[in-house]
């Protein structure tokens, strides 16, 4: 008998209007991921940049693509190098962009380019507050966001900081994908709880696409 509610493949979880969850859909290609991003480290480490108010991030990034967002004591900017070690970001693998562009089409983004690629590495108790993407020039572009490794909370908020927030569990191969009337929500993770993963052992890795220029 055919089962419809098989938890195997993988199904959508409405967030907010233009806001959705697609559960597990990037499973299935999460070892490629993972093998590239590897290799993107290879070329340029993962680093907890230091905010402009001077404090060391809990998370570590890279990015991939033409543009790369970091920050600095200047500022958070998206720059063609690396404003540390001045190299060019490597280029965005052909399976991250294809990945992008199809759950942001399935999410009802038809045209989404992505020029910028942030990756981001959690240890044990590192987070990230509460914050709006807002650094991307076309706001009409949504954000794409995969999950991989050790799970985490994601909390999903309002157009406030103080606003309330949903939480939900990102697991290996979840892609969340916000645009439209969420583009701007505030959003955030949780301090990362300790756990050894069957792929990427004590980390979380998330992917985040945008279009920045
Ligand atoms: C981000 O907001 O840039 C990343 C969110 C996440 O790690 O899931
Ligand atoms: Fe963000």
């Amino acid at each position: 008998m055919l089962d419809l509610f098989s938890e195997d493949s993988p199904w959508q979880e409405p967030l907010a209007e233009g806001a959705v969850i697609l559960r597990l859909r990037a499973r299935d290609i999460a070892e490629r991921l993972y093998q590239e991003i590897l290799c993107i480290a290879d070329q340029n480490p993962f680093v907890h940049r230091i905010t402009p108010g001077g404090h060391r991030m809990s998370v570590a990034m890279t990015n991939c693509g033409d543009l790369g967002w970091s920050t600095d004591s200047r500022g958070y900017q998206y720059s063609e190098r690396d404003t540390q070690n001045g190299r060019a970001w490597p280029a965005m693998p052909t399976l991250f962009r294809h990945l992008a562009q199809e759950t942001a089409r399935e999410a009802g983004f038809t045209d989404f380019n992505p020029d910028a690629c942030l990756i981001n590495r959690y240890e044990p108790g590192a987070k990230l507050t509460l914050h709006q993407d807002k650094d991307e020039k076309d706001m009409r572009q949504p954000i794409v966001s995969v999950s991989l490794g050790l799970p985490a909370v994601f909390q999903f908020g309002g157009f406030e900081r103080g606003d309330a927030t949903q939480r939900v569990l990102l697991e290996q191969g979840d892609v969340v994908v916000w645009g439209g009337p969420s583009r701007l929500r505030y959003h955030g993770i949780l301090p990362l709880k300790p756990g050894v993963h069957p792929l990427t052992g004590a980390f979380r890795y998330n992917l985040t696409f945008r279009r920045a220029h």
